[in-house]
């Protein structure tokens, strides 16, 4: 599927979840099996050559392309959640996006020291997910050096600003 395929399966739904948001919905595609295929198969083909030995993903549409793309290299899966749903201590941090704050959570343990982990998500605005994800697993003792994404919306500027932070960052659509 070229990246035009994969782009004509995303939804656009105008003012959700506030007034002036143009929300990308990515539940049409991933009903696309051919579609989700491709996807995972991109992200999984990245995530390799940047020399993944986990991947992290953010809750919730960052668990459903990052959980697969590590099975289909037989590696990690790290879930970045939000807040309160980890049953064991963890460390955590507060972060601005495109539609609000919120807050990611890590069970640090999870993490060996030097690790190389590669940040999956469904989509980059702002960046504040992702920055704060990456933040929150070099606290934890990761390498972080790469971040894939679905979707990138280049007008929010956030690939911008995560490269700025020193991060390599591809996606599959713009
Ligand atoms: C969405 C999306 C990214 C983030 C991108 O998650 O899945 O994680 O926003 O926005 P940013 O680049 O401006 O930070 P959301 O917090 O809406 O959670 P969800 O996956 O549970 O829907
Ligand atoms: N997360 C942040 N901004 C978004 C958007 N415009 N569409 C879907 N998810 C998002």
């Amino acid at each position: 599927m070229t990246p035009s395929d994969l782009r004509a399966l995303i939804r656009t739904v105008p003012d959700f979840p506030h007034p002036g948001i143009q929300f990308r919905d990515i539940t049409t595609m991933i009903a696309h099996g051919e579609g989700l295929a491709a996807c995972v198969g991109h992200l999984a083909q990245r995530a390799k050559a940047a020399g993944a030995e986990m991947i992290a993903g953010m809750e919730a549409r960052g668990f459903i392309f990052g959980a697969a793309a590590a099975a289909q290299l037989g590696i990690g899966f790290l879930p970045v959640r939000k807040p309160g749903k980890l049953p064991v201590p963890t460390i955590g941090i507060d972060y601005d996006l495109e539609y609000g704050s919120n807050r990611l959570e890590i069970d640090p343990g999870a993490v060996r020291l030097g690790m190389r982990i590669v940040i999956v998500d469904d989509l980059i605005a702002t960046g504040g997910t992702a920055l704060a994800a990456a933040q929150l697993l070099r606290m934890a003792g990761a390498a972080v050096n790469d971040a894939l994404f679905v979707i990138d919306l280049p007008d929010l500027g956030g690939a911008a600003r995560l490269r700025e932070a020193g991060l390599r960052v591809e996606s599959l659509v713009e």
